[in-house]
């Protein structure tokens, strides 16, 4: 373990417990508080996450851990607190925000997340990289999630908090987030561990749609089995959850996630009108191209099938341009 190591996830869990009772339990919490009940947060899930809330203060944090003999540098090393060269003192890094505790796969506080509830820049502040915290090896939510993960036989990967937050009082319990990063190699080699299948449901706009592909590509090639779960106009998981409630998200979301290539014609489909002849031939194109990744042989039967029927071209003509495809890709 890295110096300082052990201290640094004492303080941390520590401070979760006062965040949290300060938004709980205090008058200066008051305010976040009802802006989570407003947006949904549900005491149960508040209480499940331990969501908590940073004061309105410069150095209420550093004093309070600097008091409790926790050495400075390595609260600053955690990210806890920041040094000033100025005056050569410590300022606390999360002021003012929502906080959202990132644990690690045994619970301990590892990081946090601060969401400004206003409109301040950025809208989550997150924990630094330390020798604590790797975000790229860490899922949000997965303490909780992993024995529903392996029950289940499957994980759902969110983008954000709230968005797992949501699902999981959804009865989605086997969900994860990636906390805004793209999914990395260590984030499937954790999964994989756990499970064979995987569920993807960003947020339904473009830089999500993006970010669902990207990861979508990445799983194919890990050999688990990928689906993708859409929402209408844009929508996260947590607005749909809000606007739709969590049966409809149950039922109708997660229920009709689309399978590999469903939701690689629908990607490639976005932005083009088949109608036009320049359009329907890169869309066929690419179709083809996806079809050759799969590894399955009566899967390519089915959708070249389904592609021939769909553009009334000859199966034998696609056949003969997939297996090329097949060959050049490979
Ligand atoms: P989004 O922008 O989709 O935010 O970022 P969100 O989860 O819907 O947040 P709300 O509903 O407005 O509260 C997805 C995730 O990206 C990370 C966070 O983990 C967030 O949950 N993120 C986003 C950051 O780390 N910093 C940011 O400034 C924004
Ligand atoms: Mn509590
Ligand atoms: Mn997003
Ligand atoms: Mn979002
Ligand atoms: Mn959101």
């Amino acid at each position: 373990m890295p110096a300082g190591a052990q201290q640094m996830v004492e303080a941390h869990d520590l401070l979760r417990k006062f965040y949290h009772h300060l938004l709980v339990n205090t008058k200066e919490g008051q305010d976040a508080l009802e802006y989570l009940l407003k947006r949904g947060f549900t005491e149960e899930t508040i209480e499940k996450f331990q969501i908590g809330y940073s004061l309105d203060s410069w150095d209420f944090v550093s004093k309070f851990l600097l008091k409790r003999g926790f050495p400075a540098e390595y609260m600053e090393q955690a990210g806890l607190i920041i040094f000033r060269e100025k005056d050569e003192s410590y300022f606390d890094r999360f002021r003012n925000r929502v906080m959202f505790p990132i644990m690690d796969h045994q619970g301990n506080t590892i990081a946090f997340s601060g969401r400004a509830m206003g409109d301040d820049e950025p809208k989550y502040l997150n924990s630094p990289e330390t020798p604590i915290f790797n975000k790229s090896k860490t899922l949000y939510n997965f303490h909780h999630a992993r024995p529903h993960i392996r029950k289940k036989e499957q994980a759902v990967i969110f983008e954000g908090f709230a968005d797992c937050i949501s699902a999981v009082g959804a009865g989605v319990e086997n969900a994860v987030a990636t906390m805004g990063t793209a999914l990395t190699d260590q984030h499937i080699q954790l999964l994989k561990r756990n499970t064979d299948q995987i569920l993807i449901c960003y947020d339904s706009d473009s830089a999500g749609l993006n970010a669902a592909n990207r990861a979508v590509n990445m799983l194919q090639d890990h050999e688990f089995s990928v689906k993708v779960a859409l929402m209408p106009d844009n929508l996260d998981p947590d607005d749909y959850i809000k606007e739709f409630g969590e049966k409809s998200f149950v039922s109708e979301v997660i229920g009709a996630s689309l399978t590999y290539m469903a939701f690689k014609m629908h990607y490639l489909r976005r932005g083009k009108n088949v109608n036009n002849e320049g359009d329907r031939i890169q869309y066929i194109e690419e179709v083809l191209k996806e079809i050759s990744r799969l590894p399955n042989a009566v899967e390519r039967d089915h959708y070249l099938r389904q592609l021939s029927s769909e553009f009334s071209l000859s199966l034998d003509a696609l056949e003969q341009q997939q297996r090329q495809v097949f060959f050049t890709e490979r």
